[in-house]
């Protein structure tokens, strides 16, 4: 089939020349008989006229065109008449009078305009390959392909092998919930699908690979979000004889190859560092977004003889209580300070205290039991003025520092649309996050649980700790955070089995059966001199989501599911046949006859 040209490579150059151009007619116009379509490929758009004048016959034809017919056009370039070209077209200082055309396939007409923004996301869902052709979308998708193989040549000269691991598994401790397939060569027994390639990458460390890749495809039934999907990818490196260190360059080295080829940007490393502790005091999370400001104080002293109970009450009980001043948010309505108080409390605050200063005044349902001690120390440590609003929460620290760091978001939600704050997207705070806890208590465990994952090493000098006390052991973890997003994470590994094996039954008290049926070869191999290791794994569609400016990281997957984990396209989920079932040893209480 004759393409001589892409749609969007015409230029003032190829003036005179006959071009032969395929591609779908994204809009037809009708001016005065001559017929106007705009041409569209993967590359670009061109202007393609039909003069009845210079081809009768053809521009008859045309007459008939409708969005998204795919055609083929034969024609000569013109540059266009003056004050017909258009700037914000790479093809608009010409365009091509046709002399030839073939529809190559008629098209239904499109449940959606493709030229439209805010079309409802299902619909998009659900008509994919249409949404695709959309110049957004083969951006997204042109921009991923040059990311990975900006990854892949990277990872090849830094001497790291692309090695594949399986997607039929077994349990992978990552946290979420996996995905079961049932074998039917196994009656009775299943596959689980991978949160992540943890385990093998270890176990290519084992097995002398040195430096692994992968770009690899995950699995975790969780509930969704914007920046969650239930199959994603991650960009998945594991690395044999080194420190942390070597961990932070590789990935500052991978992360500027990738925006300075599909960008054209600039980013400057090393990136800083910022402690756990720091990160939560100061931002109320542990992914904080720091181009704005709104920081976290702790006023724990401040309150401690306070005749405010709750406050008197939370510092007794061994907490603290933080506050930070939303500047300039004191006109904030009752509306979104109940938005606020309920966003607190769905994650387990027993409240939400605040005070607005409006005309010189106090306004809170609280103020009335400070002291002047009190107010004047509130003054001073968050620079309260007219006009602001200031958040209170009184807590055990962690819980004190996540209730306001979401609160803090939402503030700055608020304070955006004001236009009193801006989160500049062209400002990159990529940082570090590191020095996280190995351990952390978790609600519906009995016993503590490994904050990363269990196969992450405490830090060195933290180690007689961890008897004793072991929620002061820090692990060898370190996040990659950007703009308040978790890019990735990673960890220094334990390599000696013995080490592993002691986590597993004494610091986690994992009942040896679990230990020996779910780690057993996990420790095993680690007693056959696996080599000091660590590693790292990136989200890739978010790492492309923020690379591209898109809130979703669904604009950056070719087929993602809604946020209902379905494929509205096929249909998947989908109902399996009661002969399916049973051929998987399957037993149904709701599909008669198995
Ligand atoms: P972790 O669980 O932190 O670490 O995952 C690494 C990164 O993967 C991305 N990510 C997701 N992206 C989209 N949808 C999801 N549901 C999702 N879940 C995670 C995030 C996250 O930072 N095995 C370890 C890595 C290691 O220790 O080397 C791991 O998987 O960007
Ligand atoms: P109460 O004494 O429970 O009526 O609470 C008085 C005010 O303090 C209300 O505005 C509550 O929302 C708020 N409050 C209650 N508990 C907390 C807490 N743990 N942290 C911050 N504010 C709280």
């Amino acid at each position: 089939m004759k393409r001589t040209h892409s749609c969007g490579g015409l230029r003032l150059a190829q003036a005179g020349q006959e071009v032969h151009l395929a591609g779908w007619v994204s809009g037809r116009r009708d001016h005065g008989g001559v017929i106007f379509i705009d041409l569209r490929d993967r590359e670009g758009v061109t202007q393609v006229v039909f003069n009845p004048a210079l081809a009768p016959e053809v521009s008859a034809l045309a007459h008939g065109l409708r969005s998204e017919f795919v055609v083929q056009v034969t024609g000569k370039v013109s540059p266009r008449p003056e004050g017909t070209k258009n700037a914000t077209l790479a093809t608009g200082e010409i365009e091509v009078l046709a002399s030839g055309l073939q529809v190559l396939n008629p098209s239904e007409t499109p449940p959606f305009p493709l030229d439209e923004e805010g079309v409802n996301e299902d619909l998009r869902l659900r008509y994919r390959y249409l949404d695709l052709r959309r110049p957004a979308m083969a951006e997204a998708l042109r921009a991923r392909h040059r990311a990975a193989l900006a990854i892949r040549h990277y990872m090849d000269e830094k001497g790291f092998y692309e090695i594949e691991t399986p997607v039929l598994f077994k349990s992978t401790p990552e946290g979420a919930r996996e995905y079961l397939v049932p074998s039917r060569l196994n009656p009775g027994k299943f596959y689980a699908l991978p949160q992540s390639p943890q385990q093998f990458k270890q176990l290519l460390m084992v097995g002398g690979a040195e430096k692994y890749f992968q770009i690899a495809r995950c699995f975790r039934d969780e509930d969704l979000r914007a920046d969650r999907q239930p199959e994603f990818t991650q960009i998945d490196i594991e690395m044999s004889f080194i420190g942390r260190e070597d961990i932070y360059a590789l990935i500052e080295g991978l992360v500027k190859r990738v925006w300075k080829e599909v960008k054209g940007v600039e980013i400057a490393v090393p990136f800083p560092r910022v402690t756990y502790r720091e990160a939560m005091d100061t931002y109320g999370t542990d992914k904080p977004d720091r181009r704005y400001g709104l920081k976290l104080a702790d006023l724990t002293e401040a309150f401690r003889n306070s005749s405010f109970k709750v406050f008197q009450s939370a510092v007794a009980a061994g907490g603290v209580v933080k506050a930070f001043n939303a500047k300039g948010l004191a006109v904030i309505t009752t509306g979104q300070i109940e938005d606020l108080t309920n966003l607190a409390k769905s994650h387990g605050a027993k409240g939400l205290a605040w005070i607005k200063v409006e005309k010189g005044e106090w306004k809170s349902p609280i103020v009335k039991f400070f002291s002047d001690a009190e107010k004047k120390a509130l003054t001073e440590t968050l620079g309260v003025e007219e006009g602001d609003l200031i958040l209170f929460g009184g807590d055990q620290w962690v819980a004190a520092c996540e209730v306001l760091g979401l609160v803090r978001i939402r503030c700055a939600d608020y304070l955006e649309k004001l236009g009193k704050l801006k989160k500049d997207p062209a400002q990159l705070d990529f940082h570090w996050v590191i020095d996280f806890p190995l351990l952390r208590k978790d609600p519906e465990h009995p016993n503590m649980v490994a904050s990363h994952h269990p196969f992450t090493a405490p830090v060195q000098e933290d180690l007689p700790l961890l008897e004793s006390q072991p929620e002061k052991v820090r692990g060898q973890h370190y996040d990659l955070v950007l703009n308040g997003v978790e890019l990735g994470g990673g960890s220094i590994r334990i390599h000696q089995g013995k080490v592993q094996d002691k986590i597993f039954r004494e610091i986690l008290k994992l009942p040896g059966d679990i230990v020996q049926s779910r780690f057993g070869y996990m420790v095993e191999a680690l007693q056959f001199g696996a080599p000091p290791h660590g590693g790292i794994a990136l989200g890739f569609d978010r790492l492309m989501a923020l690379l591209l400016g898109h809130e979703s990281i669904r604009d950056v997957i070719a087929f993602p599911k809604n946020a209902r984990g379905q494929d509205v396209m096929s249909g998947a989920p989908a109902e399996a046949t009661a002969r399916q079932l049973k051929e998987i040893h399957i037993k149904s209480e709701t599909i008669p006859g198995v």
